[in-house]
């Protein structure tokens, strides 16, 4: 066989990749398995989601290739949907692209615009989509490590000039995965006018932008002022209408960043399924029907976490966004240690921080993807496990 690339190479272990294994053992064992690891929750799709399909699922013509068109009322909706959620008009020919999950465009974005030599600025901890997009096309990510001193916030000061340089993207995301911290619109603004003037694409992952709470309302990258010129934003059904399995996503931007993603796309896919884009067109027109509701549900689970961990000993912020909770480990405590003793003493999934890149080490990840009961008899078996490393330290 020959050996791999360098770039195959280069990618670092994907950190959801071995639970489903591991979960399996554990359940063989008999033990009872309490799931906060990926972010998926085990709640239901809209109902109008799956009418829609059952619906397209007889029409023959909805069986064929999609290409990258696609079937044009969930481009159509794509757009009405971003233009009553956030107030923005998109051309739903030049200016969205359906996506195969967001996770696909994301990583295929990278392709179109980097190679050896250029520079990906990427958060650490992160969704590792960033890196791994980056590194598949050969140019180099440099890490920026979020933690509480900025706000979870990069800082372009921070950067030194010779990466500024070389830097072709930057990868934002907020609301956000793992921190669960949010952005304000000064810092937005700030950073659109820096890519501006450095000729850097902003990728702004806006994945979360329908789970927030307490009144908080992400927006899109393109309520700033000039961001159309520097930015592409994507979008996902699967955390805003409990579709992760679906693999819905989009893009919105530019004609000229919208139609790489697409050009480059011809090349890798021909679109997904159009009986599923029918289905995803009726989640999106269901929004209001859906997404307060599913909101509330997150809220509650929030709610239910942040007391019980609290109460087991770990001290942890209210998020205001996404579906985690981003929590600190004491010092002298491995989250990777941390992570792997819960599973396997206290059958509870979580994930390390340093599973996100080194800057995640101290913390780990919970989802709120159980309901609240289950959410505080997780966060008791944690208290426990955390509490026989500390006497074992
Ligand atoms: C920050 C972020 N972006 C994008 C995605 C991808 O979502 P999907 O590919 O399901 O649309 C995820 C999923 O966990 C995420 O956390």
């Amino acid at each position: 066989m020959p050996r791999p690339s360098h770039r195959f190479q280069s990618l670092p272990p994907y950190p959801l990749a071995h639970v489903p294994l591991k979960k399996r053992a554990l359940i063989a064992r008999g033990i009872d398995v309490i799931d906060l690891g990926a972010g998926d929750a085990d709640l239901p799709a809209p109902p109008a989601a799956i009418d829609a399909l059952n619906r397209a699922l007889e029409i023959p013509a909805m069986h064929r290739y999609g290409f990258g068109l696609g079937h044009f009322p969930f481009r159509e909706a794509i757009s009405a949907w971003m233009q009553r959620r956030f107030g923005l008009a998109f051309d739903p020919t030049t200016e969205v692209i359906p996506l195969l999950g967001s996770k696909e465009g994301i990583a295929h974005l990278a392709l179109a615009y980097l190679e050896k030599g250029d520079v990906a600025i990427v958060p650490e901890p992160g969704y590792l989509v960033y890196t791994g997009g980056t590194l598949l096309s050969e140019a180099t990510p440099y890490a920026y490590p979020l933690r509480p001193r900025t706000n979870f916030l990069i800082d372009l000061d921070e950067i030194p000039e010779d990466v500024l340089r070389r830097t072709k993207l930057l990868y934002l995301n907020y609301p956000n995965n793992p921190t669960a911290a949010v952005a304000p619109r000064d810092y937005l603004a700030d950073v659109v006018r820096r890519c501006r003037d450095r000729d850097i694409l902003l990728v702004y992952d806006n994945a979360y932008s329908e789970l927030a709470y307490d009144g908080y309302v992400p927006p899109s990258i393109f309520e700033i002022e000039g961001a159309r010129e520097v930015a592409i934003e994507f979008h996902s059904l699967s955390k805003t209408y409990n579709m992760t399995g679906w693999r819905q996503g989009w893009a919105v931007g530019n004609p000229t960043v919208v139609g790489a993603l697409a050009r480059l796309k011809t090349f890798v896919d021909t679109g997904s399924f159009m009986a599923i884009q029918a289905a995803g067109a009726a989640a999106l027109e269901s929004w209001a029907e859906f997404v307060p509701k599913n909101v509330a549900v997150f809220q509650e689970r929030r709610d239910a976490a942040v007391a019980a961990f609290r109460e087991a000993g770990f001290a942890c912020e209210s998020p205001k966004g996404a579906m985690y909770l981003w929590i600190p480990l004491p010092e002298g405590v491995s989250s990777d240690e941390f992570a792997t003793r819960l599973m396997e003493d206290g059958g509870v999934i979580v994930l390390p921080g340093a599973s996100f890149g080194a800057g995640g080490e101290g913390f780990f990840r919970v989802s709120f993807i159980v309901p609240p009961e289950r959410m505080r008899e997780a966060a008791h078996r944690a208290g426990r496990v955390l509490a026989s490393l500390q006497v074992s330290a």
